[in-house]
């Protein structure tokens, strides 16, 4: 199968609510406050990432590009949306385009749409330095996402089989492109001991890219004859994966995604430590099933859900949302015991 026709399959599962397994959101709660002392106006959604200054704590995830006019007419709505709305994008996987130029264009539409805007290049942990460089140039990128996805790749037939060379290829990366790079996983989750190993190679941007909303293992054994179901459950949750990051790299800087359904998992996500929260799966459903404007009215929804949120944890700034009182129930507190997470 070609890599644009896998590329609009995965969109077509990704649309099926069914593939959402438990939220891990749902098992942390944050500790109701009466005596907010600030006022509405005050409020910034205002987010550093590292070196990155948004305008907001969501960003659009990595989807889509290569696929040729659908996925570009995707890209052009979701740069139109981010540009809106005043959020950064990150674009789908350019490893298609570094291969075929013609494929450049529906990546580079994003940029086109939205001159000023910041938005994230992606590639695969198999590109060279020099790959990576020009994924970056090809976009004017702010920041650079390389993308973790063995198990994906594993379950696809036509996958990557050899990933002894990645991480020393991904510390080329780190050390040669002069953006920040984010390591991100694309639904499976960032243990504590992958963190430990990216941290040793100089890594200080982690997207979790958690279990709980897009799942790969059934996106991919959809398109098998023989299904390796007994990976459909797989996957270290999201909250639960923040909180693994954080315990053993606290300055690193972490983006929470994977099932984030909302302004408050978005919250939640910030007071266990995240620094910016990323939505895939979710925005892209909006856009398919309803349109342009109802996805930038999603996201505005979503901007105010956050807000209303900080202003009852009496948080100004995004970053006060750190550690606000909260405890854990259910799989993730027992996780959470097990794992010593603090
Ligand atoms: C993705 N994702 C993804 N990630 C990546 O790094 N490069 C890519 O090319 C893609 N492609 C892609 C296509 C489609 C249709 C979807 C829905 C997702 C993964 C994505 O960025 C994210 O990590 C996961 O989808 C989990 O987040 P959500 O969807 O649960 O918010």
């Amino acid at each position: 199968m070609s890599r644009s026709r896998r590329k609009l399959e995965h969109i077509r599962h990704a649309l099926n609510r069914e593939d959402m397994g438990v939220n891990s959101f749902d098992e942390v709660e944050i500790i109701h406050q009466s005596l907010t002392d600030i006022h509405w106006d005050d409020i910034s959604l205002q987010t550093q990432l590292g070196e990155l200054s948004l305008s907001s704590p969501l960003f659009v995830n990595a989807m889509t590009g290569g696929g040729g006019e659908k996925t570009e007419a995707i890209n052009r709505d979701l740069a139109i949306a981010a540009r809106e709305t005043g959020i950064a994008l990150a674009v789908g996987s350019q490893m298609s385009a570094l291969k075929d130029e013609k494929e450049r264009q529906t990546y580079q539409v994003v940029r086109r749409e939205n001159p000023d805007g910041i938005v994230f290049a992606n590639i695969g942990s198999e590109a060279t330095l020099e790959q990576a460089k020009i994924a970056v140039d090809m976009l004017e990128a702010n920041a650079l996402q390389i993308h973790l996805n063995v198990l994906q790749e594993l379950i696809m037939p036509e996958g990557d089989r050899d990933f002894s060379e990645r991480l020393r290829q991904i510390e080329e990366i780190v050390k040669g492109v002069d953006v920040p790079v984010i390591i991100k996983e694309v639904g499976f989750g960032i243990s504590m001991e992958s963190t430990r190993q990216l941290k040793d190679i100089g890594v200080s941007y982690i997207d979790v890219g958690g279990k709980g909303g897009t799942n790969f293992s059934k996106v991919e054994n959809k398109r098998r004859k023989q299904p390796f179901e007994s990976f459909n459950q797989w996957g270290i949750p999201t909250a639960i994966s923040v909180k693994e990051v954080k315990s053993v790299y606290p300055e690193c800087n972490v983006v929470a995604s994977g099932g984030m359904r909302n302004g408050l998992d978005g919250a939640k996500a910030f007071v266990l430590g995240a620094n910016a929260f990323g939505m895939a799966g979710h925005l892209l459903r909006i856009l398919i099933k309803d349109d342009l404007e109802t996805l930038v009215e999603e996201i505005n929804h979503i901007h105010h859900e956050f807000k209303i949120a900080m202003m009852v944890l009496g948080a100004k700034d995004t970053y006060m949302l750190d550690g606000k009182p909260h405890i854990f129930t259910g799989r993730t507190k027992a996780w959470l015991e097990q794992r010593s997470t603090g």
